[in-house]
């Protein structure tokens, strides 16, 4: 089988969000892809404020390569529902704390898709954000034994930086 990425940096995991103000948030995305050497594209589309192009991306995703679509969103985030509306791809939602409800709102309007049409919803903000690249880099790891190593590496030193803030309390202590 042919890994995801083995032929090129042809972008696999696609990024999207429904407005520029919401970069700061999936950032922490694009940069867990980085790390993870997961190659990703990243563009900015409202499912409110510009129907058509998002529902473009959505339907020529897979055609162009992408296997695995994160969508982020505040407010009344329908973002990942509508795309998910569109392809058969997996879609992973981030609800967005940008609103007066500090993402509880986007949470809801994210997670709470009729029976046929999943997205899998992350937790609100910047945790939500660095998660759904690791589902992302997962997903595509079923297929793909580098990514799997490289995820391996990743849990790894995540164990190692716990271990380490234990030693560094029980000095303190
Ligand atoms: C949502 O509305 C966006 O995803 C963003 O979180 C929020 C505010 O957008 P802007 O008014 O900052 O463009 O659709």
């Amino acid at each position: 089988m042919k890994s995801p990425t083995d032929q090129s940096n042809r972008p696999v995991v696609g990024i999207v969000m429904g407005s520029d103000s919401d970069l700061g948030v999936m950032e922490k995305a694009a940069s867990l892809l980085n790390q993870l050497s997961v190659p990703f594209e990243m563009t900015v589309s409202s499912a409110h404020r510009s129907p058509e192009r998002t529902a473009d991306y959505a339907s020529s995703a897979r055609a162009r390569g992408i296997r695995v679509i994160i969508a982020g969103a505040g407010a009344a985030a329908h973002l990942a529902g509508s795309i998910a509306a569109q392809t058969t791809l997996p879609v992973i939602g981030v609800p967005i704390d940008s609103s007066s409800l500090r993402g509880l709102d986007a949470l809801l309007a994210t997670v709470q898709m009729p029976a046929g049409v999943p997205v899998a919803t992350m937790a609100i903000g910047a945790a939500g954000a660095k998660n759904a690249a690791v589902l992302a880099a997962q997903i595509l790891a079923t297929s793909d034994p580098d990514i799997e190593g490289r995820l391996e590496e990743f849990k790894k030193e995540m164990a190692a930086q716990v271990a380490q803030k234990a030693e560094t309390l029980r000095k303190k202590l």
